[in-house]
């Protein structure tokens, strides 16, 4: 073979390599493009039948909505109060000694709590803990105080909105709640949550008794 034939087998060959690369990904392109639209179209008919909520931004739904995520029905939130559960931390290390909702479960876990509460039109939940002094809690197991959309901390008066938790009154003005993840699904509030596990209503392990030695402004 000649230089110039050596040349322009060389040349000849450069743009099928070009070619087959350049076609190769628009394929990949079209075809990550019709499987998110199949995804999409898959989940899109699930969402009007579950009503679902999912309030915890950045958090992926999860789709094992099983009983042993469920936390109670809608009905059973108040609106002008909050429910209270335990949960329990997926990874212990993960929560601080100094909130005042942490219990001990018999097996030595720890435990927290959620406040749940409609008074934003919605479910809410949060955990169980001032942003001002994080030992006292909320919802002392009798209900928090709740009015025009706000949880109210009884200890000092800080109002939290009950749609995020920000406090817009009060010591830690600025501060937000510490938001739990919750789904609502045929009538029922799921715990929506990849930090925690629902372990059952009412008070953590040691947190029955009124929670807390402080006493609040209103004297209690
Ligand atoms: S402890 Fe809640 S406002 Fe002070």
């Amino acid at each position: 073979m000649t230089a110039l034939e050596r040349t322009t087998a060389s040349a000849s060959t450069a743009p099928e390599r070009t070619t087959a690369s350049a076609s190769t990904a628009p394929e990949r392109t079209t075809a990550s493009a019709s499987t998110a639209l199949e995804r999409t179209t898959a989940s899109a008919p699930t969402a009007p039948a579950r009503e679902t909520h999912n309030v915890q931004a950045g958090r992926r739904p999860r789709s094992d909505m099983d009983e042993h995520r469920r936390i109670a029905g809608v009905e059973e939130v108040p609106e002008e109060s909050t429910l209270l559960a335990t949960l329990r931390p997926v990874d212990p290390e993960a929560v601080d000694e100094g909130e005042g909702d942490l219990g001990e479960g018999e097996d030595g876990a720890p435990e927290v709590e959620a406040i749940l509460t409609r008074a934003a039109g919605e479910v809410r939940a949060f955990r169980n803990y001032c942003q001002h002094w994080t030992d006292v809690r909320l919802d002392k197991d009798d209900g928090a105080f709740v009015r025009n959309g706000e949880v109210f901390c009884q200890t000092h008066g800080a109002t939290f909105e009950a749609d995020g938790g920000y406090c817009n009154f009060g010591p830690c003005e600025g501060a937000v709640l510490e938001s739990v993840g919750v789904t609502v699904a045929d009538g029922a509030v799921y715990l929506d949550d990849d930090g925690y596990d629902f372990v059952r209503l009412g008070p953590s392990a040691g947190k029955g008794d009124g929670g807390g030695s402080r006493i609040d402004f209103t004297g209690n």
